[in-house]
């Protein structure tokens, strides 16, 4: 009996080792999520950036209003564009600032869908593991965040990055802030792999509009502007693989600036609450096609070859309008 139980455990363990290197192999890719698009064959969905403040600054005015543009749009998904919980991310998975300024705040019937979010560098100053984690589902069913990770909605394909890791200053002048950094160490190591893997899936795409989410920008003139590490390491991946659409927050600000160099439109939604910064970099104004220092968020409508985007304001008046077409990808 005594060796049958021994004989067991070994088993147990060599089986348990397969299983490991399996979910090793499995992380090596991007996980993927499949949204339908409409019977209609469209897709449309909100961006909001940078909102979780207890309703504060505006926070559940533009709330309200993204209620009223989804039902009127009749919205899919949410995208967050990170910077989800103010000052610091959340401390646990009981952190009761989830549902202050998550759960009580998007109560419209058209938000209860799902919500893609990426992490924000105020994100990182908090316990990144619990608002990773699948358990916050059983607070609220919406939430879906992850680090980077694919959303295939057949028409349109988006790629949500883990820009925060990216950006040297966090690193080498945290000033007081502490960030945590599990799970991204060794820092060069996850960033090549985090590159590899995006490309990779860019170049399989085969939908016909690609968008790149992130948090931070790569193209700005607001209080933070441009973000080099991005402009030097995402960017020409970007620019290589046919995306059309940038789309990030951390500007406290909504924006629309072309590329002189590409197709991409770089789009900045990044005013779910405080905004008002009301600073512009006058030197770096060249392809902006619009720019709005304050609360707001943005829709995107999705068909094969048309979309449209729209920049609403804390009232929900359209502020700018933004419309793209382009032909089929050719069947190879
Ligand atoms: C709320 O929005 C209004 C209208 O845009 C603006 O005048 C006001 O300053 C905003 N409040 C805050 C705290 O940002």
């Amino acid at each position: 009996m005594a060796s049958f139980s021994h004989h067991f455990s070994s088993m147990h363990v060599v089986w348990m080792a397969c299983f490991h290197v399996y979910v090793l192999c499995a992380l090596a890719e991007l996980q993927r999520f499949e949204q339908p698009t409409k019977e209609d064959g469209s897709i449309s969905f909100l961006v909001v950036g940078d909102w979780g403040r207890k309703g504060n600054y505006n926070q559940s005015n533009v709330a309200f209003q993204m209620g009223r543009i989804g039902e009127e749009l009749s919205i899919d998904f949410v995208v967050s564009t990170g910077d989800n919980f103010y000052e610091d991310g959340l401390r646990s998975i009981n952190d009761p600032v989830f549902e202050k300024s998550f759960s009580k705040i998007y109560t419209a019937k058209s938000l209860q869908k799902q919500w893609y979010s990426v992490l924000g560098n105020h994100d990182y100053r908090g316990n990144v593991k619990a608002q990773l984690s699948p358990n916050l589902r059983n607070v609220d069913s919406r939430w879906i965040c992850l680090r980077s990770f694919i959303l295939n909605a057949e028409i349109v394909e988006l790629f949500f990055i883990d820009t925060t890791p990216f950006v040297d200053k966090y690193f080498l002048k945290p000033k007081h802030h502490h960030y945590d950094w599990r799970g991204v160490m060794p820092r060069q190591h996850y960033l090549s792999n985090l590159l590899k893997d995006l490309e990779s899936a860019l170049q399989d795409s085969t939908a016909n509009w690609k968008i790149v989410v992130g948090h931070h920008t790569i193209r700005s003139i607001g209080h933070h502007g441009e973000t080099n590490e991005l402009k030097k390491q995402l960017l020409p991946l970007l620019e290589a693989n046919n995306v059309e659409m940038y789309i990030n927050g951390h500007d406290h600000c909504l924006e629309h600036i072309t590329s002189s160099t590409s197709q991409i439109q770089f789009l900045t939604s990044g005013g779910g609450s405080k905004a008002w910064k009301g600073d512009i970099d006058q030197l770096n104004i060249g392809g902006v096609k619009f720019y709005y220092d304050g609360q707001g968020f943005m829709s995107l409508e999705l068909r094969q070859t048309h979309v449209k985007i729209v920049f609403y304001d804390v009232f929900g008046k359209v502020l700018y309008n933004l419309n793209m077409f382009k032909q089929l990808n050719p069947v190879i």
